[in-house]
C-alpha cells in the first residue's frame, strides 16, 4: 500500500530560497528548512527515527547525522538548517558506523519479534534497521523494559511499552497537534517511559483518543487495535468524514471491502493529518448489526414490517404519495432532506418535491440548527456563509468564541485554534459555560463572559456600544466597503445609553467593566476573529444575534482578509451543503427565492415541468398541517426529527397523524418506529459524492465499499421519482453536480475532475475564482450593491422566564464522543465515554435540592418531563443547568418548548424554564416511550 512521504520535519514558509549541495546533487529549498527535508525534496532518504514532518523537529535519536564540509562534527540533519552555498554528505562509513551503533542500541533493548508484530511491515523501526544494515544485535543489556505491561484499556489503540524506543513523537503529537497534553515523560535515563498523566491508565487520563499519538508512533507500541486484530490494510482510498462540520480528509485504508482502520490525510486541507475519535475510530457502525438492508412496509405502525423487494417497496411508496395528492391536494406531501447525506443526494431530493411532488414542501435540519446563520449573514453580507477558510485562524490576534464549544463540537479546528492560542493569540468566550477551550493548557488569560442563557443580543449591543462611543468604529472600512446610510442609523441606535455595558450587565449578568474590556480588545486588535455555534442560533432572537455579530464585525473592519472574519461553526457534516443546494421551501439551490422570475424560468426549463413559485411549509408548518390534517405524507431522508426536534410530544403526535411516513435510513432511528415505508440508506463509505464543510470547502467522498442494501441514497430518490413519473436519468453522482453546476451561480466551476485535481474546492468557485474562493468579501460583500448592509438589533427578552415554578434554565450542548442524535455514535465504543446523557448542576442548586451527582433528577418544564442522571460541577453557573441530546431515551427534546427564532423557526434550544428535584424513577414519559420502542423493536424483530 502506498503511503505518504514523510519530508522528516514540516515545511518552510519563507519566501527567501536557499542553495545548497547534498551528495553532490544542487537542490533549493525556502529558507529555515531542515537538511533532512532538503535532502528527501530531491529523493535522498536520509534514516531518521525521532523526526516526522508532522512534528517540529526534536533531535534525540542522533540517527539522522550528516557531515557539512567545513563543519565540525556530525550533525543531526532534523535540526541542522540548510544554508546558502552549504556542501552536505548524508553517506559513507563513518556515518554508517553511528547510525548502526544506535540501532543497536535501540534494538538490544525490543522485543525481537517482527514476524508476528502486527506492525510488521509498517514499522519505521524495522525499515531503519534495514536502512542502517544492522544485521546482528552484539549484546543484551541486564536490565530491559521487555516486560512492560500493556495498558489495553483504550477500546481503539493499544499501549505496549516493551516496543517503545522513547523518541518522545507521541508527546509531541499530543501537544504540538491535538494540544491536550496527555502525555509526559516520566523518569530519567534508562527508567524514562512515556505515560498518560501521573501513570494513569489511558482512558484515566486527559487523552481525548484523538488518535495522533497513535499515527505518530514509529513503533508497534502505539497502535490501532483494529490493525492488531484484522492484520495490515492494503489498499487506501481517500475520502471525507461524515461527522461533524469540519470535514476532515481521511484515509479509509482498507483489506477488499473492510476498512481496517481511518487514518487523517495529509493532504486534507480542512484537517492537514488530524482527527479527532469520531472520524477517527468511530465507523464501525457502518457494519453494525443493527443496520437494516432490506426495505421494508407496513400498512399501519401497530403492523409487524414485511420485508419486500426494492421493486415493491418504491411502487408502494409513489402509489401511497399519490393517493394521498389524489385525497388531500398536491400539497398535502412533502420532504426533508439530511444534512448527513452527500451534496448530490440532497440536491436530488428537493428536485424530486419541487418536481415530482410539484409542490415547494422541502426542508431540512438546517432548519433547527443554523437557519438563522443562513438568515442574519444573507441579509447583511449577502452570502449565508461563513467568510474564512479554518487556516484563517492562525493569523487571528483576538478570537471570539460565541456559544460555541469547538473542542467538543469541532475537535480538529479546536485544536487548530489552540495552536493559535499557545502562539499568543487572545481568547473571549461568551457561553453561560466554562468550556475546555477556557482550560488550554499555558493559557493564562482568557476572558470568559459568563452570561445568562438568552441574553446575547444583549451582550452583542453593549460590545457594540463600546465600540461605538469610544471612537474605536473602523471609519475607513465603514465608508469604502459598507451602506453607509445603514451604518449611520444604526450608530445612533447602539449609542443609546439603553445599550451601555452598565444597562447589559443587569440583563446579561456579566460586569459592565468585563465587557468593555472585551469590546476594546477585539475592536483593537490587527485582526479580530468570531467564531460562533448553536448557542448563537437556537434562540428566540438566533438571527438578530446573527445580524449583531455580523454589525460588529463591519464596524470595526473585521471582515475580507486572513485572520478575520464571521465564522458559523457548522454542527454536521454536510449542513452548509444541504443549504446550499435548496433544501429550505423557500429557495432554489444557491439560496435564491422561489418567486424570484428569472431563477423560477431557470429551473421550469431545466427541470423541464411546471414548478410553484409559493414557498412551501417548514418543518413545524409541516407537523402543523399534520395535526390539522392536511399533511398527510412525508419523505424523509437521513434525518431523525422524532429524536432531534424540540416538543418532541408534538412531534410524536403529528407523525402519528399521517398516513405515510417513509424513513429512509441505515438503522431503525426514532422516526422510523412511526414509518410506514422503510428504505435502506448507506453510509457515506458506500457512495460517491461530495460534503461541504463550515468554510465551504467542498471535499470528495468516494465509495469505499459496495451499499450493504444495495443502492446508495441518490439512487434510491431516483427509482421514486421515476415511479411517480417524474423521469431523472443520472448514471452517476458526477453528473448530479455538472448539473448543479449549470444551475448555480456559485458552483458554476464545480466539477468532480477539479475536486480530483485539488483535493477539495471552496465555493464560490466560477470563472472569477477558478479555483475557488478561500476568503469571501475580499473587494465587496456580495449584496446586490456590493455594500455590507448594517441593521437594528434590539433586544427582546425571551417569553420563556423563569419562574417560581421554573426557577432554573436548562440549556443543552455536544459532547466530544458523541453526534447529535447518537445513533452512529453510540453504536461504537464511544459510549465508553459517555454511556448517557446527563445533568450539569451547579453545586448551590444541588445542594439546595439534596441533590449528589449520581442521583436521578427530574426535569420538568411547561412542556414536559424526564430524568437524568445529576452531574454536580461549576461548569455551570448558579441557576443554569445543562445536558446533551444523544440518546433518545433521555428525552431532551420533551422539556424544550415549542419557541422559535422570530424570522426562521430554529428552535430555542438553548433556553427552557425548568425545575429539577430529586426523584426515584424515569418519568412518565419516558415509561410510555420505553414501551413504544420496545414494541417497535418487537415488530421490526417479527418482520415477514
Ligand atoms: S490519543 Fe490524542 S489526546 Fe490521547 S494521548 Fe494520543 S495524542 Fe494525546
Ligand atoms: S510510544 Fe511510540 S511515539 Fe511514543 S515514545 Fe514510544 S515509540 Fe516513540
Ligand atoms: S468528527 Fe469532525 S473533527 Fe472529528 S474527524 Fe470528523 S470531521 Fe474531523
Ligand atoms: S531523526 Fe534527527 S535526531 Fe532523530
Amino acid at each position: 500500500m502506498d503511503k505518504p512521504k514523510d519530508y522528516g520535519t514540516p515545511a518552510s514558509s519563507a519566501a527567501q530560497t536557499v542553495n545548497l549541495e547534498i551528495d553532490g546533487f544542487k537542490v533549493s529549498v525556502p529558507a529555515g528548512t531542515s537538511i533532512l527535508r532538503a535532502a528527501a525534496t530531491i529523493g535522498i532518504e536520509i534514516p531518521k527515527l525521532c523526526a516526522t514532518d508532522s512534528l517540529e523537529p526534536f533531535g534525540s535519536c542522533r540517527l539522522c547525522v550528516v557531515q557539512i564540509e567545513g563543519g565540525r562534527g556530525m550533525p543531526a540533519s532534523c535540526t541542522t538548517p540548510v544554508g546558502e552555498g552549504m556542501k552536505v554528505v548524508t553517506q559513507n562509513q563513518k556515518l554508517a558506523d553511528v547510525r548502526r551503533g544506535v540501532m543497536e542500541l535501540y534494538i538490544s533493548d525490543h522485543p525481537l519479534d517482527c514476524l508476528t508484530c502486527a506492525s510488521n511491515g509498517d514499522c519505521e523501526l524495522q525499515d531503519m534497521a534495514g536502512a542502517v544494515g544492522l544485521r546482528e544485535v552484539r549484546y543484551r543489556p541486564i536490565e530491559t523494559h521487555l516486560n512492560a505491561v500493556k495498558d489495553e484499556s483504550n477500546p481503539y489503540f493499544s499501549f505496549d511499552p516493551s516496543k517503545c524506543i522513547v523518541c518522545s513523537r507521541c508527546i509531541r503529537a499530543c501537544e504540538e497537534t491535538q494540544g491536550t497534553f496527555a502525555l509526559t515523560l516520566d523518569g530519567r535515563g534508562f527508567a524514562s517511559k512515556v505515560s498518560p498523566g501521573q501513570n494513569q491508565a489511558f482512558m484515566d487520563s486527559e487523552c481525548v483518543s484523538c488518535g495522533s499519538c497513535v499515527q505518530a508512533c514509529p513503533t508497534a507500541t502505539l497502535m490501532e487495535k483494529s490493525v492488531i486484530n484484522q492484520g495490515q490494510p492494503e489498499h487506501a482510498i481517500v475520502t471525507t468524514c461524515a461527522y461533524c462540520g469540519v470535514g476532515c480528509s481521511f484515509r479509509a485504508e482498507m483489506k477488499g471491502e473492510q476498512v481496517i482502520r481511518m487514518v487523517p490525510h495529509k493532504d486534507g486541507k480542512a484537517n492537514h493529518g488530524h482527527s479527532c475519535v469520531k472520524g477517527r475510530f468511530a465507523f464501525g457502525y457502518a457494519t453494525h448489526k443493527d443496520r437494516i438492508t432490506k426495505p421494508m412496509i407496513r400498512k399501519s405502525i401497530n403492523e409487524a414490517w414485511q420485508e419486500v423487494s426494492w421493486e415493491e417497496a418504491i411502487a408502494y411508496a409513489a402509489s401511497e404519495l399519490k393517493r394521498i395528492q389524489g385525497k388531500y391536494g398536491k400539497d398535502s406531501v412533502g420532504g426533508i432532506t439530511s444534512s448527513r447525506c452527500t451534496n448530490e443526494e440532497t440536491y436530488l431530493v428537493q428536485k424530486l418535491i419541487r418536481a415530482g411532488f410539484g409542490n415547494n414542501n422541502v426542508d431540512t435540519c438546517a432548519r433547527v440548527c443554523h437557519s438563522p446563520t443562513g438568515y442574519g449573514l444573507k441579509q447583511t453580507f449577502g452570502e449565508a456563509s461563513g467568510t474564512q477558510d479554518f487556516d484563517s485562524v492562525m493569523e487571528a490576534d483576538v478570537i471570539m468564541v460565541i456559544g460555541a464549544n469547538p473542542t467538543d463540537g469541532h475537535p480538529v479546528f479546536g485544536s487548530m485554534m489552540r495552536k493559535r492560542l499557545r502562539q499568543g493569540a487572545k481568547l473571549i468566550v461568551a457561553d453561560p459555560r466554562e468550556i475546555d477551550l477556557l482550560n488550554t493548557p499555558h493559557l493564562k488569560d482568557s476572558t470568559h463572559l459568563k452570561l445568562r442563557p438568552s441574553t446575547n443580543v444583549s451582550l452583542i449591543n453593549a460590545l457594540a456600544h463600546v465600540v461605538v462611543t469610544e471612537n474605536l468604529v473602523d471609519e475607513a472600512f465603514v465608508k469604502a466597503r459598507c451602506d453607509v446610510a445603514s451604518f449611520e442609523k444604526w450608530r445612533k441606535f447602539i449609542a443609546q445609553d439603553y445599550h451601555a455595558p452598565e444597562v447589559a450587565e443587569k440583563i446579561t449578568g456579566v460586569p459592565a467593566e468585563k465587557l468593555r474590556e472585551a469590546a476594546r480588545l477585539y475592536a483593537t486588535a490587527k485582526n479580530g476573529a468570531i467564531y460562533y455555534g448553536l448557542g448563537v442560533t437556537e434562540h428566540s432572537q438566533g438571527s438578530t444575534m446573527v445580524i449583531g455579530i455580523a454589525n460588529l464585525a463591519m464596524a470595526t473592519g473585521n471582515l475580507g482578509r486572513n485572520g478575520v472574519g464571521v465564522n458559523p461553526l457548522r454542527g454536521q457534516n454536510n449542513v452548509q451543503g444541504s443549504c446550499d443546494m435548496g433544501s429550505f421551501p423557500h429557495e432554489f439551490p444557491g439560496y435564491r427565492h422561489v418567486s424570484d422570475p428569472a431563477t423560477h424560468t431557470l429551473f421550469t426549463k431545466a427541470w423541464k415541468t411546471e414548478l410553484s413559485s409559493e414557498p412551501g411549509l417548514r418543518i413545524p408548518n409541516m407537523f402543523e398541517a399534520a395535526l390539522d390534517g392536511s399533511f398527510m405524507g412525508l419523505y424523509c431522508e437521513g434525518e431523525d426529527i422524532a429524536q432531534s426536534d424540540p416538543d418532541i410530544h408534538h412531534v410524536h403526535a403529528a407523525l402519528r397523524a399521517m398516513e405515510c411516513v417513509i424513513v429512509q435510513d441505515i438503522f431503525l432511528n426514532e422516526t422510523a418506529k412511526f414509518a410506514h415505508i422503510f428504505l435502506p440508506g448507506a453510509t457515506f463509505l458506500e457512495k460517491t459524492g461530495t460534503f461541504t464543510n463550515a468554510e465551504r470547502r467542498i471535499s470528495p467522498v468516494r465509495q469505499v465499499m459496495r451499499p450493504l442494501a444495495g443502492y446508495a441514497d441518490w439512487e434510491v430518490t431516483q427509482m421514486l421519482s421515476n415511479a411517480l413519473g417524474y423521469p431523472m436519468n443520472y448514471a452517476h453522482p458526477s453528473e448530479i453536480m455538472a448539473e448543479i453546476a449549470a444551475l448555480t451561480p456559485s458552483f458554476q466551476g464545480v466539477s468532480y475532475e477539479k475536486i480530483d485535481e485539488l483535493g477539495s474546492v471552496q465555493w464560490p468557485c466560477h470563472d472569477d475564482a477558478p479555483v475557488g474562493t478561500p476568503i469571501m468579501h475580499t473587494e465587496q460583500f456580495l449584496r446586490d450593491n456590493g455594500k455590507g448592509l448594517f441593521m437594528l438589533t434590539e433586544y427582546v427578552a425571551t417569553a420563556e422566564k423563569i419562574t417560581p415554578m421554573f426557577p432554573l434554565i436548562l440549556t443543552t450542548g455536544r459532547i466530544l464522543a458523541h453526534y447529535n442524535v447518537g445513533a452512529q455514535t453510540r453504536r461504537t465504543d464511544n459510549v465508553a465515554w459517555h454511556p448517557e446523557d446527563r445533568l450539569e448542576i451547579h453545586p448551590h442548586d444541588a445542594e439546595d435540592r439534596g441533590v449528589v451527582s449520581g442521583d436521578w433528577v427530574g426535569i420538568k418544564s411547561r412542556a414536559g418531563e424526564t430524568v437524568l442522571r445529576a452531574l454536580v460541577t461549576d461548569r455551570v453557573q448558579p441557576g443554569v443547568v445543562y445536558t446533551t441530546f444523544h440518546f433518545p431515551e433521555s428525552g431532551a427534546n420533551v422539556i424544550t418548548t415549542d419557541n422559535s427564532d422570530w424570522a426562521t423557526n430554529c428552535p430555542e434550544y438553548k433556553v427552557t424554564a425548568v425545575q429539577v428535584a430529586k426523584v426515584m424513577q424515569p418519568s412518565d414519559w419516558q415509561q410510555e416511550y420505553k414501551a413504544f420502542s420496545d414494541k417497535q423493536l418487537e415488530l421490526l424483530e417479527q418482520r415477514v
